[in-house]
């Protein structure tokens, strides 16, 4: 068939990470979306910057807005993140015109997702964002399609590569927290301003997107509980190994009495001989407790260039194949509230 062509706005990690992704791949993914995909228009801050891929041939935009009504685009890829300005009015602007998109944005989702929902339904557009939730780990899937039968009980987990990539490493090396932050963007896994990483609210993001799912309708996102890594000093951490626990950034959203949610993220003792505790570096990890299923951890990539490119590409295959869900995989509810507790351990 017709190739399918994407247009990407944001070429920072992980939109250059696609744009690689999909050369080096080109043939297996070509055969698992049933035809070729192609990348024909971009859009970035900086047009002359050397980003180690080629993008001659392709048709540039300096307002990624314009991607919305590109002629040439058949699906949208967001890749600029943050929650509100360009990143916000292109989904917006693609979704009315009943443009199909792809983003990696937890936040632009976390807080906004039930009226993109609303406005993909109305306008007969997919909105797919398994990237937006611990980066290589196909969370979305899991809890939206593999879990479709069951009653979930509990979803979590770790949720932010950066973040478990400093408390690892400091309690490794016991080096400082701000060096060794440089060294979690140096690799490109913080964010664009990592306080967004380091404080919480990315990880919080993502728990908000896994409740939202798991219990089939948006959570509010300023009901949930949020707490940081700052306050971990490096002799919290040596007093923790002292008594055989591991400091983690761990998230929980479960049902609690009457089936309303509890939700928070926050730094846990988690004892050195849990599976959890074994998830270092940048490593995610993924925790569900069904009804049906029982419990189940998914440790995986959660950040970084390839794994976030391959769940993006992954949402890809599923739009050319015509295999895309909608957000809620059923008709939106009622937005839900949380009722954080503050004495729970995750
Ligand atoms: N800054 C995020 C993290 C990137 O460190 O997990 C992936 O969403």
């Amino acid at each position: 068939g017709k190739p399918l062509r994407l247009g990407i706005a944001g070429l920072g990690t992980v939109g250059v990470g696609v744009i690689k992704l999909l050369h080096e791949n080109a043939q297996a993914i070509a055969a698992r979306a049933g035809r070729s995909i192609e990348v024909v228009s971009v859009s970035a801050r900086s047009r002359n910057r050397d980003r180690g891929v080629d993008l001659s041939g392709l048709t540039w935009h300096d307002d990624p807005r314009a991607l919305a009504e590109d002629p040439n685009v058949d699906v949208v890829l967001e890749l600029i993140g943050g929650a509100e300005g360009a990143a916000r009015e292109l989904v917006e602007a693609a979704l009315l015109r009943g443009r199909d998109v792809v983003t990696a944005n937890k936040a632009l989702l976390a807080l906004h997702g039930a009226r993109l929902a609303d406005m993909a339904r109305e306008n007969g557009a997919s909105l797919l964002f398994e990237a937006s939730v611990a980066g290589g780990i196909p969370a979305i899937k899991l809890v939206r399609e593999g879990l479709a039968a069951d009653r979930l009980l509990r979803v979590g987990g770790i949720l932010n590569g950066t973040c478990n990539y400093i408390l690892t490493a400091m309690r490794e090396s016991g080096r400082g927290f701000d060096e060794i932050l440089a060294e979690a963007q140096a690799l490109g896994y913080a964010e664009a301003d990592p306080s967004t990483d380091v404080d919480g609210w990315d990880a919080a993001h993502k728990l908000a997107i896994l409740a939202g799912l798991a219990f089939g309708r948006p959570v509010a996102f300023n009901t949930l509980h949020v707490e940081g890594i700052r306050s971990i000093a490096a002799c919290d951490q040596a007093f923790a190994q002292e008594f055989g626990y591991r400091i983690k950034l761990l998230g929980t959203a479960r049902r609690g009495e009457d089936d309303a949610i509890e939700a928070w993220m926050r730094p846990c003792m988690v004892a050195q001989t849990a599976p959890i505790a074994a998830v270092d570096g940048v490593f995610n990890a993924v925790i569900t407790e069904g009804a049906f299923s029982g419990p189940m951890l998914i440790e995986g990539r959660g950040a970084g260039a390839g794994p976030t490119a391959s769940a993006v590409v992954a949402d890809v295959i599923d739009l050319s194949r015509g295999t895309a869900l909608p957000v809620w995989g059923t008709a939106p509810r009622p937005e839900i509230s949380c009722q954080p507790r503050a004495s729970l351990s995750g």
